[in-house]
């Protein structure tokens, strides 16, 4: 495809902890096979993670930066896409606050992570303002950049559902056509099981870090759980009521699969014998990510001058869009050209 006929695709995480194996299956490799088809933006929303977690401030520039490191070792090249980080580009900002302005509060009260996330995260102090303005944050983000596409998992749909109504919105009420309505884009979905055979989940205590030491990556796979039925040597398993045997589809080949399906169901192979498969293959493919993402925090310096570089070119993209805003809501002439 030439690059004039690219769509603009454009996807956002918060920096709110380490990346794990589910991170990476579940949207970071997207994230770098999308290079192929879209003009990409991808960026930290250090904005939206303070929404929900205001009290972990200190921690945010620390996993931006650990983010980036792990985001580039896993594909996504800062020559190909802009990569940045959303506080660096003020602007998200100042149309958030513009579309505020007309955007009724109750689109965002029935917004279904609204309501779902206070209740499953009960620790948090999700009662402010912030966190009911997050999908408003989350639309200008999109159409700061007039993105076409969206790569999100299922739990976002609705807020890409609320931009495009803001979008819609404001074309109306100004009467332009300024605003494209992105799509959603589903990506290959992949669960990702954890240690304790919930799914991966940095809250559950059960993630395979990609910064991990693999002796640790090691030893939480040794331990990690199996067919409960599976007691001892000499009892057969059942593959399919097995964590790890899901894990073996996420990194092992049809012919692992099909030597532990006949080993498992008839005791021929050990839990061990196993997981030591597994750990090879999560082995070969992290190793090189793991060494990668070690250079990228060694010189932290040139990584924030990726970022920088990432900010300028975002906020080339974004300023015209902003401009054509604030002319719509006759702004551009009441400063009385002031810079
Ligand atoms: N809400 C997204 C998440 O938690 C992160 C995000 C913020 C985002 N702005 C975005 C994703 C814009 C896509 C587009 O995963
Ligand atoms: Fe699970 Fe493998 Fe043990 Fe079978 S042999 S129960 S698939 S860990």
């Amino acid at each position: 495809m030439s690059e004039m006929k690219k769509k603009r695709l454009l996807s956002g995480r918060r920096p709110t902890g380490p990346i794990h194996l589910g991170h990476v299956l579940g949207a970071i490799d997207s994230w770098a096979s999308l290079q192929d088809d879209y003009e990409c933006f991808y960026f930290s929303a250090d904005w939206h993670a303070l929404t929900t977690g205001y009290q972990d401030a200190l921690e945010i520039e620390r996993y931006t930066l650990e983010n980036w490191a792990d985001i580039i070792a896993c594909g996504v090249d800062p020559e190909r896409s802009v990569c940045f980080v959303q506080s660096h580009v003020k602007a998200h900002a100042e149309l958030w606050l513009l579309f505020a302005m007309f955007t009724p509060v109750s689109w965002l009260e029935r917004v279904p992570t609204y309501k779902s996330q206070q209740e499953e995260l009960r620790e948090k102090d999700l009662s402010t303002y912030g966190f009911l303005g997050y999908p408003l944050l989350q639309a200008a983000d999109i159409l700061i950049y007039l993105a076409q596409a969206v790569p999100v998992g299922e739990d976002q749909a609705s807020h890409v559902e609320l931009c495009r109504e803001v979008g819609r919105r404001f074309n109306h009420l100004y009467e332009t056509e300024l605003f494209p309505e992105p799509q959603t884009v589903h990506t290959p979905f992949k669960k990702v099981p954890g240690t304790d055979g919930r799914k991966m989940s940095a809250s559950y205590g059960n993630a395979i870090n990609l910064g991990d030491d693999p002796k640790v990556t090691e030893k939480a796979l040794k331990q990690m759980v199996t067919d409960p039925a599976r007691v001892k040597r000499t009892d057969p398993g059942d593959p399919a009521r097995c964590p790890v045997f899901e894990l073996h589809g996420c990194f092992s080949t049809d012919e692992q699969r099909a030597w532990v399906t006949e080993g498992c169901t008839s005791a021929g192979i050990g839990c061990i014998d196993c997981k030591k498969v597994l750990i090879e293959n999560v082995e070969n493919r992290f190793g090189p990510v793991r060494e990668k993402r070690a250079e990228l925090l060694a010189r932290p310096d040139e990584l924030k001058d990726v970022l920088r570089d990432g900010a300028r070119k975002a906020q080339a993209a974004a300023e015209p869009t902003v401009e054509a805003v604030r002319h719509a809501l006759s702004l551009g002439a009441t400063d009385f050209g002031a810079d």
